[in-house]
């Protein structure tokens, strides 16, 4: 793989992601390995919409089993031949969930939002970087740069996630291993199935031609789908909080 040629082979995490399987429609490979919690639904979507990639593995994988990160990574450099990429598209929102969630719901929220995603990315990375090459995407959110009172247990699990991920792209600067950070807004996807579309709302499609972009750059990215949410953020994250939780809403 180079920045020129783009990777050849994936690791998706959340490999029923219906952001994640529109990226790969968009990302021209040779193989790829779809790590999912429900393999069999999987399957059965996939005979249903197929990839245009040769080869197709799926393994059964829970984000929050820890002891499954390193076994998986195994298998998967296996069946590819060398991981050039790596998607992490796990993530639940919890539909609104706030201050109604009992602790349980709320650890369930943290768990699948960053403990899961973020030791697995832990794993991930010292692979690649022993292998001194590799590029990983993180789909973080815009609703981690300023939580909202509707739904600030996922904007703060996505928080934790998108810290830990600029910090894992400036550990692995130098390796040959770049991170990039995907900050869509809302997207209609299943996760966002029945609600309300927010303003700037964006497709699946959108945030996988970003994805696309950013896997041929050199260096780590950062990016916000649609673009404008970048900087309409850096505002936002400076309102007086009185005018923040008009703005936001109950949304
Ligand atoms: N949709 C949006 O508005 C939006 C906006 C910003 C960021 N994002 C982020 O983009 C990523 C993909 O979201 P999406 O829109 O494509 O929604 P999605 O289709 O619901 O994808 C999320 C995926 O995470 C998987 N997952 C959840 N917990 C898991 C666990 N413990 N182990 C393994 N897999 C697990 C889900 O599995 P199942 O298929 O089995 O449920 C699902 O396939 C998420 O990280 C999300 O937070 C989404």
């Amino acid at each position: 793989m180079t920045a020129a040629t783009g990777p050849r082979t994936a690791l998706v995490l959340g490999g029923n992601s219906d952001i994640a399987l529109t990226t790969l429609q968009q990302i021209p490979l040779d193989r790829v390995v779809l790590a999912a919690r429900d393999a069999t639904a999987l399957r059965t979507r996939l005979a249903a919409e197929p990839l245009p990639i040769g080869q197709v593995s799926i393994e059964s994988w829970d984000a929050l089993d820890p002891s499954a990160h390193e076994p998986l990574i195994e298998r998967a450099h296996d069946v590819l031949g060398g991981i050039d990429l790596v998607l992490c598209a796990v993530g639940s929102l919890g539909h609104g969930a706030g201050i109604t969630a009992s602790p349980s719901d709320a650890a369930a929220l943290f768990e699948s939002n960053f403990t899961g995603p973020a030791t697995a990315l832990t794993a991930v990375a010292q692979h690649l970087v022993a292998r001194g090459y590799g590029t990983i995407v993180v789909l973080s959110s815009v609703a981690g740069l300023r939580a909202r009172r509707s739904n600030y247990l996922y904007g703060s699990a996505k928080a934790g996630l998108d810290a830990f991920a600029q910090g894992l792209a400036d550990s692995v600067a130098e390796s040959g291993v770049r991170v990039h950070l995907i900050r869509p807004g809302f997207v209609t996807s299943k996760m966002t199935t029945g609600l309300k579309p927010a303003p700037f709302a964006t497709s699946t499609q959108a945030v996988a031609t970003a994805i696309a972009d950013a896997v041929l750059s050199p260096r780590s990215r950062i990016v916000h789908v649609p673009r404008v949410l970048g900087p309409m953020f850096a505002v936002m994250r400076a309102l007086p909080r009185p005018v923040w939780r008009r703005v936001a809403g109950t949304r």
